[in-house]
């Protein structure tokens, strides 16, 4: 479990945990600031794949600094070392490496990476021309355990970072999807996203996969999670392709996971008005709380609603969060802020933290 100070305990009562909640967040956000500590206890070493970004290397001084991170730069040196000589950026003895050059690791890349791939259509030419590729080779160094974890997709679109990372790593056993997670703080506490960035038009089943994921990411947190699954429909008010796919995905997983608390499909306000939802659908298992975990229909609906949340609502989006990676491979928005980007390097050094421990655990039995 995220054991980071969080909440240690599961919190079952609403008013106790919205009372706890906003003590918690406050003005000076003392959630992310635990999340901080918990990195520091055990700092990672992160590569940036987009270190010839002022940003990058800005965010790289501050977790190195804090002593969240240890930085390892991909790019052109002579282009960083000028950025950071033009920006006074001090990253000391930093490691810098060029993957558009040969480097002691690039062969043994290379033949990993067409060997993974040779059956999906990849020649050598190809592989080899790939791991020159900062997605590539930042995936294959987190891949041999040469760096803890990955973070990219500043200046690119997030399907060419997510893909060599599924290529190259894969999904943890026992997963069938990866999906995407936000952490939305605001005003009423925080409330988990998702799939806000992966999936693109889910099925009943793969919405029932990402829901357990995300749920089971909520769990970790310590936050008891309250599953709403959404749609333009409640309980069956609308036909239609999305409102019964919804449906369907409810139906397993009120016959799979007897105890997870889920229900819909339903629209947002219901799930997030328990007076309206009780008036109304009194019969609904998620009855007497708001739920705090929003699982939209389609990858537009749920990216849509975060970055509506986060520009009128003022909601911090902490995230994406990228689940069901066997290895940490986090990928930012396009354009994030600095401090976004040092909140996803704290994301990404608690969940290496978190699957060190669980590879340690698997390895004792
Ligand atoms: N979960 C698990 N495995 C997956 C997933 C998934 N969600 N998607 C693809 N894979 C697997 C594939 O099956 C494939 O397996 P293989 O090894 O057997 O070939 C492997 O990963 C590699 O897949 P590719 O074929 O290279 O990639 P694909 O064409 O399937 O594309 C991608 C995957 C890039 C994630 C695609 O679904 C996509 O573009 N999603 C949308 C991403 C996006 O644009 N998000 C926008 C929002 S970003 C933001 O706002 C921050």
């Amino acid at each position: 479990a995220i054991e980071s100070g969080v909440a240690r305990k599961v919190i079952t009562d609403w008013d106790a945990y919205n009372e706890e909640l906003m003590s918690r967040l406050g003005s000076n956000n003392k959630l992310l600031r635990d999340m901080t500590n918990q990195a520091k206890q055990d700092p990672k070493r992160i590569v940036f794949a987009e270190a010839d970004n002022y940003k990058i290397l800005r965010a790289a001084q501050i977790v190195k600094e804090d002593k969240i991170a240890t930085p390892i730069l991909l790019g052109n040196e002579a282009r960083i070392r000028e950025i950071m000589r033009e920006t006074e950026i001090d990253l000391g003895d930093v490691e810098i490496i060029d993957t558009k050059k040969e480097t002691p690791r690039s062969e043994e890349y290379t033949q990993f990476l067409f060997k993974k791939r040779q059956r999906r259509g990849m020649t050598m030419f190809e592989a080899k021309k790939m791991i020159t590729d900062r997605n590539y080779y930042g995936a294959c160094m987190v891949e041999f355990g040469e760096a803890d974890a990955l973070i990219s997709g500043l200046t690119k679109n997030y399907a060419s970072t997510v893909k060599p990372a599924l290529q190259i790593i894969g999904i943890e056993e026992g997963i069938s999807r990866v999906a995407g997670m936000y952490l939305m703080i605001t005003q009423k506490g925080p409330f988990f996203f998702g799939d806000t960035t992966v999936n693109i038009n889910p099925t009943a089943q793969e919405l029932v996969d990402i829901t357990v994921l995300i749920e089971k990411s909520v769990a970790q947190l310590n936050i008891q999670p309250r599953v709403a699954i959404l749609s333009y429909s409640n309980f069956g008010s609308n036909d239609g392709e999305l409102p019964e796919k919804t449906r369907e995905a409810v139906k397993i997983l009120h016959e799979k996971y007897p105890d997870m608390i889920v229900d819909g499909e339903m629209q947002a306000n219901f799930a997030l008005n328990p007076a309206l939802l009780a008036d109304n659908f009194p019969f609904s298992t998620l009855n007497g709380k708001p739920a705090n975990t929003l699982i939209f229909p389609t990858l537009e609906s749920g990216n849509i609603a975060y970055k509506l949340m986060q520009e009128i609502g003022g909601a911090e989006a902490v995230g994406p969060i990228l689940l069901g990676l066997k290895k940490p491979v986090h990928v930012l928005q396009l354009g994030s802020s600095v401090r976004e980007i040092v909140n996803m390097v704290t994301i990404a050094v608690i969940d290496a933290q978190i699957k060190c421990a669980a590879k340690e655990a698997s390895q004792a039995k």
